[in-house]
């Protein structure tokens, strides 16, 4: 294989370096904002030269974002070049733009390094499809924000210190927002929801909030309710659609979920057959996540030539059912009484809601307090 990279930051350095080591992957040219000594004599500062190189068999985009990668991705492909990306926000935007352009050229596109960082999630997901019917997903999809809470409820370090030490490890995006506001595990979400029901699941479509505003006293709420706070995205599959959400929630301290650490995630799946099954590891970091990169290389070099499904007929989105209790805290006086069944200071728990009218509720809250931080509770 001659392959080149597409960036070469966190990810793309440690690609390089790791391909180094094996026999039958040569990475010839480097896109990259400035040259180092690590790619003298490969770097160039166009994407000409490598998507326009036809020696170049296979494209691996580490750049993130998603203008020019969509671009340098589309064209790639209209090449004839394999595609391996760990670019979520990339596969989430153009879903179905992609799987078109795979089958139209028949190359291979892989992105498992988009989901889960190092853990070998949407190539498992794809096989325990065979023979079986998935039914539910979801779990810790986010190592900066499960790194940021287990060090707020462990160490009780301020949030803004432990996003920079998050950052400092590589596991932020560029734009930490991402990761903040949820929008890195919606894209996720997106994703592996689309994989796992062969549908496709519009990233839009899934309600989503995140920790920019979590406060000590929400990880001491958690606490009085013998619970963890975590980020965690679930989905559904329903008898027509699917639902699916991304938010913070109180998670029982007896539930695996509730001792994932640091920069770890816990994804898992349910289906008919099989049961659940769950899968851990480093959720974000250079190595990890490279390590995945370089797992999808080998298998174009062992004959993939294909994504994780074929379908994408687009799914409803429907949060309508399984109502659960829900924690806010807000500054707002319009709380609505009549939902509330514990009340403390500037804090309630709501009755049952489902996940649509908790997220209505939530929205209202934001016009009067933009600073209002919602969780589920689960049982
Ligand atoms: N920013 C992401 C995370 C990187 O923290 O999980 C891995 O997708």
């Amino acid at each position: 294989m001659k392959a080149a990279l597409l960036g070469h930051g966190t990810i793309g350095v440690g690609v390089d370096r790791i391909v180094k080591e094996i026999p039958g992957i040569e990475i010839v040219r480097v896109l990259a904002l400035e040259t180092d000594e690590e790619i003298i004599g490969r770097h160039t500062f166009s994407a000409d030269d490598i998507l326009g190189d036809p020696e170049i068999d296979t494209v691996i985009e580490v750049m993130g974002g998603i203008h020019p990668a969509w671009e340098f991705i589309s064209r790639a492909m209209e090449a004839g070049k394999h595609v391996v990306t760990a670019n979520k926000a990339v596969v989430a935007a153009y879903y179905r733009e992609l799987l078109a352009l795979q089958k139209k050229h028949g190359v291979a596109f892989r992105c498992t390094a988009a989901v889960g960082g190092g853990i070998p999630w949407l190539v498992n997901l794809s096989r325990e499809k065979q023979g079986d019917r998935i039914t539910k997903i979801g779990g810790i999809m986010n190592g900066t924000t499960n790194y940021i809470l287990s060090r707020m409820d462990l160490e009780g370090i301020a949030f803004s210190d432990a996003l920079l030490d998050a950052q400092k490890l590589g596991y932020a995006e560029k734009d930490p927002s991402a990761d903040i506001d949820g929008d890195d595990v919606r894209r996720k979400l997106s994703i592996s929801a689309s994989v796992a029901y062969d549908c496709f699941v519009d990233e839009q479509m899934i309600p989503t909030a995140g920790i920019r505003s979590v406060l000590p006293e929400d990880l001491r709420a958690a606490r009085e309710k013998g619970c963890v706070l975590k980020l965690a995205a679930f989905s559904e599959r329903l008898e027509a659609g699917i639902s699916a959400c991304v938010a913070p929630f109180f998670v029982p301290r007896e539930r695996l979920l509730a001792s994932v650490p640091a920069n770890v995630n816990l994804i898992s799946l349910t289906a008919e057959h099989a049961g659940e099954l769950c899968f851990s590891g480093q959720g974000a970091g250079r190595y990890p996540t490279a390590k995945n990169v370089v797992l999808d290389l080998l298998d174009i070099v062992s004959g993939v030539r294909c994504f994780y499904t074929e379908a994408a007929a687009p799914a409803a989105v429907d949060n309508g059912s399984t109502p659960t209790a829900w924690y806010f805290r807000t500054v707002s006086e319009d709380f609505p009484e009549d939902l509330v069944s514990e009340r403390s200071g500037s804090s309630a728990v709501t009755k049952p809601l489902s996940v649509l009218e908790a997220f209505r509720l939530l929205d209202e809250l934001r016009k009067k307090d933009p600073a209002v931080f919602m969780a589920g509770i689960l049982s």
